[in-house]
């Protein structure tokens, strides 16, 4: 089986938002399709605060992120815990239908829990559309554009997450004598390997 073969789905890039009593909650998601004209479906894993609240309260929004989002927003969101810090102090958000609607977004989709499907690590939440709106005519983000261009990481918590393999992993050569660092997914350099730089062959490597 090759594992690389997953990379080729397309996602999307959203913030799953929800409410629990004061507390404003929620997090980076990719994983989340539409089923039907009023159904849509999102994979979050059962550690996250945020598939807790929306389990307790059966209501949550979808925010289609654009591509302007920055990267300490993803941050925040993809990695922080709302149950530690408040995600939203730094952002301007509106509450619509009391749950909270970030401004930076194309737009919203308001879901009431409709069903669940629990697998060892994540939940399928179905959710039923309750109000969506546009809010800018921003681009949508992709998960590979927030890959390529914000070289976003992803958390151990998404979906889509892969562990690093030694295949995947590249060892760098420094040549000694003119400093050029060469990069490869190889062990070893190639026996006729010469530096492009300043010609020397590959004894004068060193392997960081
Ligand atoms: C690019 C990216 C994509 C992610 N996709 C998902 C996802 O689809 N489902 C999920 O449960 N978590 C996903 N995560 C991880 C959560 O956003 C992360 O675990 C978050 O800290 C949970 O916050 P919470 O505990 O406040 O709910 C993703 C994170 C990143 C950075």
């Amino acid at each position: 089986m090759n594992k690389e073969i997953l990379k080729k789905l397309s996602y999307g890039m959203y913030l799953v938002s929800s409410k629990e009593n004061n507390l404003l909650v929620g997090c980076i998601a990719n994983s989340i399709i539409q089923i039907n004209n009023d159904t849509i479906a999102i994979s979050l894993n059962n550690e996250n605060y945020t598939t807790k609240t929306i389990l307790e309260t059966k209501k949550f929004a979808i925010n289609i992120l654009p591509t302007n989002t920055s990267i300490d927003l993803i941050k925040t969101f993809g990695f922080a815990k709302s149950n530690d810090i408040n995600k939203y102090a730094n952002i301007s958000y509106q509450l619509i239908d009391e749950i909270p609607i970030i401004n930076n977004t194309c737009g919203y989709i308001i879901c009431t829990f409709n069903n669940q499907i629990k697998t060892a690590t994540h939940t399928i939440i179905l959710g039923k559309i309750i109000n969506m709106n546009e809010i800018t005519q921003l681009e949508p983000m992709t998960y590979k554009y927030y890959q390529e261009n914000l070289k976003g990481q992803t958390n151990k918590n998404a979906p889509t997450y892969q562990e690093k393999t030694n295949k995947s992993k590249k060892n760098v050569f420094i040549c000694k004598i003119c400093g050029y660092r060469y990069e490869t997914n190889e062990d070893e350099l190639p026996n006729d390997f010469k530096c492009p730089m300043c010609g020397v062959s590959k004894e004068y490597f060193e392997k960081l």
